[in-house]
C-alpha cells in the first residue's frame, strides 16, 4: 500500500547524516540514549496519566519529534507507522530495537524539529513529549508542526515546563540549569511552553498542568495536551 510519506522512504538515517544545527556528542550522546532506556520505564509511569490522556486513538501513522529511544512505542498500535524526527544519532539503535519489538514500521529522519523533511499538510497526527524542551528554537519547530499537518490535523504532546514563579520548583530550576541543560543536552526547565503554543497559530487547544513527585524537582511540572492545525 503506498501513502504520501514513500517518497521519504529510500533516504537513509545514518551517523553521517546528523544535520549540522544538532551536535551529537559522542559521550553525553551515548549517555542519554542509555539514560532514557534505563528511566524510561520509571518516567513513563509518573507521566502515564498525561501520556494516556493525550496519546490514545493515534491514527495508523504519526510523526513524532524526539521520540528518543521509543518512549511512545506503547501508544502506537502493531502495525502502526512512525515517522521518527530524531537528530541525535546514539538514540537510533535503542529505537530501533523498540519498533521491531512493538511491529511498529520505523522511518528515521535524521533531521531537526526545526527542519522537518516532509511535504506541507502530509501528516494527520505529529506527538511529543519531553521534546520542546530541548530544541534550539521552540517557536520554530512548533511552525513547522502547523505546516507538516493537514488541516484538521492534531499535535498530541507531554511536555514539562517551567514552575510558577516564587515557587521552590521555580528557584531549583533556576539554580541547576546550568548543569542541568550540560547533562541532558541542552534541556531547559524554564521554559514557558504553554504560551509557546498558545501562540503558535493552531485553531483549537485543549491543555492541562500536572505535577509529577519524581525526586527530579526541576522536572516536576508539566504540561499535556492536543491542538489542531
Ligand atoms: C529528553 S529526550 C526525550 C526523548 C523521548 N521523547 C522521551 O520522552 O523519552 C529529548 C529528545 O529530543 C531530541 N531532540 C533534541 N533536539 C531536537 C531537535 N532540534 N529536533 C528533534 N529532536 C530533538 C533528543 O535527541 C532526544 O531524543
Amino acid at each position: 500500500m503506498s501513502s504520501r510519506f514513500d517518497h521519504f522512504a529510500e533516504l537513509p538515517a545514518s551517523r553521517s547524516q546528523a544535520p549540522k544545527e544538532f551536535d551529537a556528542h559522542p559521550a553525553r550522546g551515548r549517555f542519554n540514549s542509555a539514560f532514557f532506556w534505563a528511566m524510561g520505564g520509571y518516567i513513563n509511569w509518573h507521566m502515564r496519566k498525561g501520556k494516556a490522556n493525550v496519546f490514545s486513538d493515534l491514527p495508523s501513522t504519526v510523526v513524532e519529534i524526539g521520540p528518543g529511544v521509543g518512549a511512545n512505542m506503547r501508544y502506537l498500535s502493531a502495525k502502526s507507522r512512525l515517522i521518527a524526527v530524531e537528530p541525535n544519532p546514539y538514540m537510533h539503535p535503542r529505537l530501533q530495537r523498540a519498533a521491531r519489538a512493538s511491529g511498529v514500521d520505523l522511518q528515521i529522519r535524521s533531521v531537526v524539529a526545526e527542519r522537518i523533511d516532509l511535504p506541507d499538510a502530509s501528516a494527520d497526527a505529529v506527538i511529543s513529549s519531553l521534546v520542546l524542551c530541548s530544541v534550539r528554537d521552540p517557536d520554530l519547530v512548533l511552525a513547522e508542526i502547523r505546516r507538516i499537518l493537514r488541516p484538521g490535523g492534531r499535535f498530541s504532546f507531554t511536555e514539562h515546563v517551567a514552575a510558577k514563579r516564587g515557587t521552590p520548583t521555580r528557584w531549583t530550576q533556576r539554580l541547576l540549569r546550568r548543569p542541568w541543560a550540560w547533562v541532558f543536552e541542552g534541556c531547559s526547565c524554564e521554559r514557558d511552553l504553554e504560551n509557546a503554543i498558545q501562540s503558535a497559530g493552531f485553531t483549537a487547544i485543549v491543555l492541562d498542568h500536572y505535577r509529577i513527585h519524581s525526586p527530579f524537582l526541576p522536572f516536576n511540572t508539566h504540561i499535556a495536551g492536543t491542538v489542531i492545525a
